[in-house]
């Protein structure tokens, strides 16, 4: 969601304020600013839209000072504009805010009927001037800071500078994670270990509820019922640090193409090349459970889909996956031998924690997939089974994906295993299938020619269906999700037998269709669907294989991907749907990396 930083520092802090914030654009670039101390007095610079124009600001009025704040925005409540732009200022104090003050409204109504005016329609606004009333009301400032803070509900993550305070950031984390970073002489707060990533690599993860007070020499941290607490320091691994392009117009180019690496670092931890065997990280036993209970939201949704249908097919475990969102809000029947696994790039999506916290509190045990291993889910599960993709930065989910499809596949194969549903030869084959797949997945990344020439096709596209059968109608809603996230165009993902149940009446000659169609058991059922697609005039595109060429070369137009067991199929078969919509965003000419209207990491509901 948002971004926060927070400096007590010795050096010109708005020039380091503006290089954590360009780690933090991922998470949101409607609008940015930073407030600091000049002379004793705060001063503020602000600007609606991406961080370059907040920069331009400060080189026309320029800051002078060495403590402050900073915040990059995905907009809650109010629209984007340098009005509502963070930070927030009432009275002696001005506040950058990460997530969603519940009951700002009836909050709101209270203060204005003390006679306080707001210059802002966000919900951030009546945090400062609770502050500012505590204050007046003669309370120090970390007192009055938690007595605002006990009037608050909903999620928020909170830096806090004070007019008259000018060594001393205050934080608080109530759901969004927050980070507080120890240098030497100096301090940070940040909303994640990128942010204070410049600057230092030991931090201290705040706990739920947590509140702190920085200065030059160092952090008191309370918890919620006030009492201080000791939150040691860790040293995160300077990587967290390094996001280059290299060579590559875009992250998510650079990050298609690290797909590889990602896949095999992450199945580095799951398989072992010299037994051929699979295995949980920890070990995990499948045969101790019945069922299994998915949650994620998004792609990582679309990955757990995927899982279904391997963990049901290869190991007869039943599996159910649900948007986190849903699951959180309803009462599953869960049974004490279920494990829930969560899936996330981040560890931090709102809604997936929320489910993760839900299952816990029904009594299950949880694991999580997951790619940042200090995040709060991977800290709050009972098992963390990692993927390695390293950082990704494109708002679009690419090197994730694939890295937590090739990790849920290695635990179908340990799960197969453990359950005796394959023999020992049989395992040793799926492992060495899986091992390939980083191979095949670079073979695949190389049809960019072909894909490049229908993406300009597609471009002038209203909708598209996508069309899969198995586990590729999970890779077939990816793939429409995908176009939808960074080209804007309308995309449908279907099972391509529903496509006569509903959605064939889109069809036109102006509605491509995509089909998944490797060449596998299915391959005869959906080249039919396609057939029905081409009678009505539909422009059909397949993605298929060597040996599914020749049967679709007269319907459709044809990205070939390499031929692949269906074990390892949707890896296989995710490139040429990412570069699709890739490339059919830089012929519309969208801002790849930082679509519209989104962010990396969705921290609030
Ligand atoms: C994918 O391209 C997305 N931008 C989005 O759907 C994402 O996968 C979802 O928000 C879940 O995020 P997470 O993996 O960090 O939990």
């Amino acid at each position: 969601m948002c971004g926060i930083i927070g400096i007590v520092g010795q050096t010109p802090v708005a020039p380091r304020l503006i290089e954590s914030l360009k780690r933090l654009e991922y998470r949101g670039y409607d609008s940015a600013g930073i407030a600091a101390f000049e002379n004793g007095r705060v001063v503020r610079r602000r600007a609606e839209g991406k961080l370059r124009n907040l920069e331009a600001v400060l080189q026309s009025e320029p800051v002078q000072a060495t403590v402050g704040v900073g915040h990059t925005r995905w907009a809650t409540h109010g629209r984007p504009s340098e009005r509502n732009a963070h930070p927030h200022q009432a009275g002696r104090v001005t506040v950058v805010h990460n997530g969603i003050i519940e009951n700002f409204a009836e909050l709101k109504a209270e203060l204005a009927g003390q006679g306080r005016s707001f210059e802002s329609e966000t919900d951030t606004e009546v945090v400062a001037h609770l502050i500012d009333s505590e204050l007046k009301a003669g309370k120090p400032p970390v007192e009055a800071f938690k007595a605002a803070l006990d009037r608050l509900r909903g999620a928020y993550a909170l830096a806090v500078i004070i007019e008259g305070e000018t060594q001393l950031v205050l934080g608080a984390r109530h759901g969004p994670p927050l980070v507080v970073g120890w240098g030497q002489g100096e301090m940070f707060l940040g909303s994640d270990a990128l942010a204070v990533g410049p600057f230092t690599n030991r931090v201290s993860y705040l706990h739920d509820g947590d509140y702190v007070a920085l200065d030059a020499q160092g952090a008191r941290v309370f918890d919620g019922t006030g009492a201080e607490v000791s939150r040691p320091p860790k040293q995160v691994s300077s990587s967290a640090a390094v996001m280059e392009k290299g060579n590559y117009r875009h992250f998510m180019e650079k990050e298609i193409h690290d797909q590889p690496e990602a896949v095999q670092h992450t199945l580095a931890a799951y398989l072992d090349p010299v037994r051929m065997r699979a295995e949980a990280p920890d070990g995990f036993d499948f045969s101790t459970i019945d069922r299994i209970q998915i949650v994620a939201c998004g792609t990582a949704y679309y990955a757990g889909v995927i899982a279904k249908y391997l963990f049901e097919r290869y190991a007869g475990l039943p599996t159910d996956v649900e948007v986190a969102s849903e699951f959180r809000y309803r009462s599953p029947a869960l049974s004490p031998r279920t494990l829930a696994i969560a899936i996330s790039q981040s560890g931090e999506t709102a809604d997936t924690l929320a489910a993760l916290r839900h299952a816990r509190a029904e009594g299950q045990k949880i694991a999580v997939v997951v790619n940042v291993p200090t995040s709060s889910m991977a800290r709050e599960a009972d098992r963390l089974w990692p993927t390695h993709a390293g950082p990704e930065i494109g708002v679009a989910s690419t090197k994730a994906f694939t890295a937590q499809v090739s990790a849920l596949t290695a635990l179908v194969i340990a799960a197969a295993g453990k359950r005796k549903k394959v023999d020992g030869n049989e395992q040793a084959r799926m492992v060495r299938l899986l091992l390939e797949a980083p191979r095949l997945i670079a073979e695949a990344s190389e049809a960019e020619d072909e894909v490049r020439a229908i993406a300009y096709d597609l471009s002038k596209a209203r909708d598209v269906l996508y069309l899969g059968r198995g586990a590729m109608s999970a890779l077939a809603m990816e793939g429409a999700l995908k176009l939808k996230e960074i080209s804007y165009i309308h995309a449908e993902g279907y099972a391509a037998g529903e496509l006569k149940h509903g959605p064939i009446a889109l069809i036109d000659e102006q509605t491509p269709v995509i089909a998944l169609a490797p060449y596998d058991e299915l391959f005869e059922k959906t080249q039919s669907n396609l057939q029905e697609v081409g009678a009505r005039g539909g422009p059909v595109i397949a993605v298929t294989d060597r040996r599914g060429a020749p049967h679709l070369s007269s319907t459709a137009r044809l990205i070939i991907a390499p031929e692949a067991d269906p074990l390892i199929a949707p890896l296989v078969f995710a490139p040429a749907i990412q570069l699709l919509a890739y490339y059919t965003a830089v012929h519309k000419g969208t801002d790849v990396d930082q679509p519209r209207n989104l962010a990396k990491s969705v921290t609030v509901e």
